[in-house]
């Protein structure tokens, strides 16, 4: 690989020599997966860090999706965001459930609340928001819709990891919240994800559900699925941990130069923190307005390839634009508007933590004219 590219991530990788000292213990161990040692650690170890109650660990992000909505019976109609990572939508299919998108909030990408009530109908069950690039969605009005309405809430929270707002984490919302640790995002296990729950009970069947619905030697509860994570990508995500904060910080630096740098440029939009909320940085999204920057976004994305840069149109193009979902009523641009713009106007630039100043000064000056 031409060592002159600049991703838009790199995988945060744990100690080679201490992943190996691990490594030989599985080996000496001989228990390799089914609720190891080490994965009954790094789920003791993840709740403690995230400030959760418990914690079911999972194969990837997705499959933890798509039992929760199996956990929690949901059926009919789902309400959900379009700018979002297609397993999010795609987790609804699977279950035979009818997405229904609503808009985004320009000022943070996450569904808008103020647009739920108008798309609920009788078939409406539940509502799965994203806390898309991390950013926390707006839980309070979303809950008392929820309420209001009889409704299960399940935030896709493949982006959050770590994200508090108050000091609380926003994968306590909801009735069930959901991550992914696949190798693009802040915190990794290679593949992996988990679900957040609040209760011992939730925990146990949740467990079950991922080991094909049993219980034990000869009892199977439920049609259950197979997502358990094994012994070498817990022992992994463990010392990943012991990083993560580092790592978070680094890319904290990172985001605080592109705001630097970026803050003024005419047709360049970002968001700054939020206020009172712990962020992780996991992408730093930018909207190029084409008339006020005179170049559209594919033709400065297409320009910072040209030198090497690889951004992300991220999300483009939108799930409600994919031929699965485009004939779906909830699914057309107009109904969208804010999400259309968004998707036709973002570029994440390189965020990870191994960027040096040197590559955030690259980037920089690929958008600065
Ligand atoms: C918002 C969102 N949901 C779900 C997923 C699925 O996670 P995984 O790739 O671990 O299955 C991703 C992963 O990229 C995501 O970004």
């Amino acid at each position: 690989m031409n060592k002159d590219i600049i991703t838009v991530t790199s995988p945060l990788l744990p100690d080679l020599g201490e992943f190996n000292k691990i490594l030989k213990d599985i080996w000496e161990r001989k228990w390799i997966t089914n609720n190891g040692h080490y994965h009954q650690e790094l789920e003791k170890a993840l709740a403690e860090y995230l400030k959760v109650p418990y914690v079911s660990l999972f194969t990837n992000g997705t499959l933890p999706l798509i039992t929760a909505l199996q956990a929690l019976r949901i059926s009919g109609e789902v309400i959900t965001t379009p700018y979002s990572f297609v397993a999010t939508t795609h987790a609804l299919w699977w279950n035979g459930i009818k997405p229904v998108f609503v808009d985004i909030d320009w000022k943070t990408g996450c569904i808008d609340p103020n647009k739920i009530e108008a798309a609920i109908t009788p078939q409406t069950t539940a509502i799965m928001p994203v806390h898309v690039y991390g950013k926390p969605c707006d839980m309070k009005a979303i809950q008392n819709i929820a309420d209001k309405y009889g409704l299960k809430v399940i935030y896709d929270s493949a982006h959050a990891f770590g994200v508090e707002v108050n000091g609380e984490s926003v994968l306590n919302a909801g009735d069930m919240s959901t991550l992914s640790f696949h190798a693009t995002k802040v915190y990794n296990t290679i593949e992996g994800g988990a679900m957040i729950m609040h209760d011992e009970e939730t925990k146990k069947r949740i467990d079950y559900l991922k080991n094909f619905g049993f219980t034990g030697e000869t009892e199977v509860i439920a049609p259950g699925i197979n997502s358990k994570m094994d012994e070498m990508r817990s022992a992994y995500g463990l010392l990943n941990l012991k990083q993560v904060d580092a790592a978070i910080e680094s890319r904290h630096q990172v985001a605080i130069k592109y705001r630097e740098a970026l803050r003024g440029v005419e047709g360049i939009e970002f968001w700054d923190d939020l206020p009172g909320v712990k962020h992780n940085y996991s992408y730093f999204p930018i909207f190029v307005n084409a008339k006020k920057y005179g170049m559209t976004r594919d033709e400065l994305y297409f320009k910072m390839r040209e030198q090497n840069v690889f951004g992300r149109r991220y999300f483009y193009p939108l799930i409600s634009d994919f031929s699965t979902y485009r004939g779906l009523p909830s699914a057309t641009p107009e109904n969208l508007p804010v999400a259309t713009k968004m998707a036709n106007e973002v570029i994440c630039l390189p965020m990870h933590h191994a960027l040096t100043e040197e590559d955030v000064h690259r980037v920089i000056n690929c958008i600065i004219r």
